[in-house]
């Protein structure tokens, strides 16, 4: 593996009742707050009135913005940047999924610096600062509470970009898995491909000696198949709900890229997809990460692919060479994402041919090529999305 250095700063509350927690962190920070939060999910479920008789209980003055779009615009950042310029804002705090969390460390940026905050998701500048924020995370799925990662879009220039900085880290996170009781079916579902496709990513590197963080990955990659359609019959079991939602934060918090450098091409396509036609990332990457699989397995990576097949996905290998051990556990994947309703197919959001191209570029903008387990340029994507349709 290679030398690294670990440091996860952002203290995890986790459990039920865990939101009594709140008072007491939020005023380490200040009392003028900016409350994100997206369509207003939080307000049917009574997550919004628990945090403002929270909030009231330690005077806080509390200013809103709502409304964060599922794929964060820089439009909303840019009004929450604004909101805590003239108020004076102290501290941020995020009540919703991946979407609300992102934007909230794209305004935290914003708010210390005079650049536009694209500039820095497109990292033609750098974070200078962050205002402090914390979360109360309400889907889970991408693992941005414990990570210092944000992916931005802007709709103008239909580009979607993910950036990170020093100062991104939320400073606590408060997770009950009871907030996560009213996620729709299709949004479990999405998440908890979200959480593998994580897993996946990390699991395919060019490192060597990583038993643990195979094995790492493993268990949480069998962890959800085991719960995830045990979840979808049975949405309030807290059990199921807590074991994936510690499932996404496990999964994208650093812990797994100990010593390795992931993959992350399908993040890539994914996102390309998703800023032309502005798909749910769980349901592109369901469709996509099998494609990339099969794009990028050859001989000299097929063993990879068989230890997946075979620890997670249980393929007996008896007469059969890697390479078909590999691909059977490429459809052990798709079977499964199928088995809990995820797409598999860039038609079913009624993508087509005439925007390959387009989205293709999108892969390509920030550099020529990309993916670290096989690098890939425009013509791979054109493939793998062209395999996709
Ligand atoms: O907006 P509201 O009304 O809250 O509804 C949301 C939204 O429609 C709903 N929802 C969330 N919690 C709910 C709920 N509905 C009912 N009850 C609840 N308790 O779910 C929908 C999706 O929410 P969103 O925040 O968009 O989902 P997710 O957490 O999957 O976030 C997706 C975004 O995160 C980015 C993705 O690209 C996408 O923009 N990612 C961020 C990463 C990171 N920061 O580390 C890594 C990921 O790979 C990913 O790229
Ligand atoms: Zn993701």
């Amino acid at each position: 593996m290679n030398n690294f250095t670990f440091q996860n700063p952002t203290k995890l509350i986790f459990g039920k009742g865990q939101l009594d927690a709140l008072p007491k962190e939020v005023e380490k920070y200040g009392k003028k707050i900016l409350l994100v939060y997206g369509g207003g999910s939080i307000k049917k479920n009574g997550i919004y009135g628990n945090i403002m008789k929270k909030l009231s209980d330690i005077n806080a003055e509390v200013f809103e913005l709502s409304g964060v779009e599922p794929n964060p615009r820089i439009s909303t950042v840019r009004k929450g940047v604004e909101i805590c310029k003239k108020e004076g804002i102290e501290f941020l705090l995020a009540v919703g999924g991946g979407s609300t969390i992102d934007c909230t460390k794209a305004i935290s940026a914003g708010a210390k610096t005079d650049v536009d905050m694209w500039d820095i998701v497109t990292k033609k500048a750098k974070a200078t600062g962050g205002l402090p924020f914390g979360t109360v995370l309400t889907i889970a799925a991408t693992g941005s509470e414990m990570n210092r990662g944000s992916v931005i879009t802007n709709w103008e220039t239909k580009e979607k970009h993910g950036w990170g900085s020093p100062y991104s880290w939320p400073k606590f996170s408060i997770l009950d898995p009871e907030h996560t009781f009213s996620v729709p079916r299709e949004q479990t579902v999405y998440g908890m491909v979200d959480i593998m496709s994580h897993v996946l990513e990390h699991y395919f590197h060019q490192e060597t000696n990583t038993p643990i963080q195979d094995r790492f990955c493993e268990s949480i990659l069998k962890t959800v198949i085991e719960t995830a359609p045990k979840l979808l019959d049975d949405p309030e079991n807290y059990e199921y709900r807590e074991t994936i939602m510690l499932s996404g934060t496990l999964a994208l918090n650093d812990m797994l890229s100990m010593g390795l450098r992931g993959d992350w091409a399908t993040h890539n396509l994914e996102h390309a997809a998703s800023a032309v036609h502005d798909i749910p990332h769980g349901g592109g990457l369901a469709i996509l990460f099998p494609n990339w699989m099969k794009h990028v397995l050859d001989d000299s990576n097929a063993d990879r692919f068989k230890q997946l097949a075979v620890r997670v996905f249980n393929v007996k290998t008896s007469g059969k060479s890697d390479r078909q051990v590999a691909l059977e556990g490429i459809e052990e994947l798709r079977a499964f994402w199928n088995s809990i309703g995820a797409p598999s197919r860039l038609k079913e959001y009624s993508i087509d041919e005439s925007s390959i191209q387009e989205m293709a570029e999108k892969t390509v903008i920030a550099r020529p090529e990309y993916g670290n387990f096989k690098k890939l340029t425009k013509q791979d994507s054109v493939e793998i999305l062209r395999a996709s349709l």
